[in-house]
This record gives structure tokens, sequence and C-alpha cells, in this order.
């Protein structure tokens, strides 16, 4: 999404209405806490765990998520602004991430980009009527020697053809990643224990 200005005098949070982030998640947050000096450090996996969770960012739950990270809500907009990979409003079941990067655009990604909005009728930044995909573009997937590259989820799709759009559309296993999420990332808390100290690591190499 792109940089965002909000009108001050008019309150976009309802603050009668019950809390967006359940327990479990602002405990989730908080085990990100150890890794970090400081609280608002843990801004962007806080950001992670929010969208997984309710599957976008809204407005209310920026304010929550400053709450338990003692920051000003701008603070938190003005990240999740930064990040295409942030949504502010509900997005598709599925997201589609074409790179538009130098590599994958020699390779075709124009072409092939074109060929997913034909097969799903939705333009950048659209949602299918049914819901299912969202698409968008971005800058370097970080698989450029697999040209032209695209992400349904967080399934890396490589040296995609035009021609095999329509099938990877239909393949309802498309977004399944085989690989285990990152460890760090499922037991932050636990993962902070076996990380050796910033001082630790100096002695290491002082030795
Ligand atoms: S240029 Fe497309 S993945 Fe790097």
């Amino acid at each position: 999404m792109a940089w965002q200005t909000i009108d001050r005098l008019t309150p976009v949070v309802d603050e009668k209405a019950p809390p967006v982030l359940s327990e479990a998640v602002r405990e989730k947050i908080r085990s990100f806490f150890p890794r970090y000096e400081t609280r608002r450090a843990a801004l962007l996996p806080a950001l992670h765990v929010v969208q997984d969770a309710l599957g976008h960012v809204s407005k209310a739950a920026m304010k929550e998520i400053a709450e338990v990270l003692e920051i000003p809500p701008s603070a938190v907009m003005d990240t999740l602004s930064f990040y295409t990979h942030f949504w502010d409003h509900p997005k598709g079941k599925k997201v589609i991430v074409l790179c538009r990067s130098l590599s994958c655009q020699v390779m075709g990604a124009d072409r092939v980009l074109q060929e997913v909005k034909d097969q799903l009728k939705v333009e950048e930044h659209g949602t299918t009527a049914d819901g299912q995909y969202s698409l968008l573009t971005e800058e370097c997937l970080a698989a450029c020697d697999h040209a032209p590259c695209m992400l349904i989820n967080e399934k890396m799709h490589k040296r995609v053809k035009a021609d095999d759009v329509a099938k990877i559309i239909k393949d309802v296993k498309n977004a399944d990643v085989t690989m285990p999420r990152s460890h760090l990332f499922d037991k932050p808390a636990a993962a902070a224990v076996e990380l050796p100290k910033t001082s630790d690591v100096k002695e290491m190499k002082d030795a």
C-alpha cells in the first residue's frame, strides 16, 4: 500500500468497539520482546502476527499494537504503509505477488502479470469478486536466478511462463508451503535464549 495521510479531526477508530486483538495475539507479540532492546523494535513481527491472525491490520488493530508496544499509533501506520506486504483492509484468501524488478522483467514478468489479470479479471491491488485472490506487484522477491517469480501467499513459484498461469491458479495447493516456517518466528522467546549475547560473540572473536 502507498503512504497515507489521515484526517486527524475525524475519529478512525470506534473507541467503544471491543478490542480486535485477542489475548493470545497480544501474548504472541509480547513473546518477541526478549529478542530486542526496545519494544518498538518488535513492530515488524507484531504486524506479521496480527496479519496472520486477522488477515489484515485495521486501524483499530494498529492502535492496539501501539498500546502493546508503547509507541504512538502513527509509528505503526508509518511502518505498515511502507510495506506492500501489509494490508489495512481485507484482502483475498490468497495473495498473488509478482516480481516487477529487472531480472523478472527481462524474463517476461509483464506477460505473466497480464495473464494473471486476464485469468482472474482483477487489477493490481484489487481482489477478485469471490474474495479468493488479491494481486500485487513488488520489487525483487530474492529469487532472481529463477525469474520470473511469483508468490502465492508464502509459496514461491519459479520460472513462471504466461502459459503456466491458468494451471497454477487452478491448483488448490498452489499456496501450500512444504518447508517449515522460521523457528525464530514460531518460537521467538525460546530462540532468544539460544542466541549468543553480543558480548559473548565479541569474547569468542577475541579468544
Ligand atoms: S528480480 Fe525478480 S526475484 Fe529478483
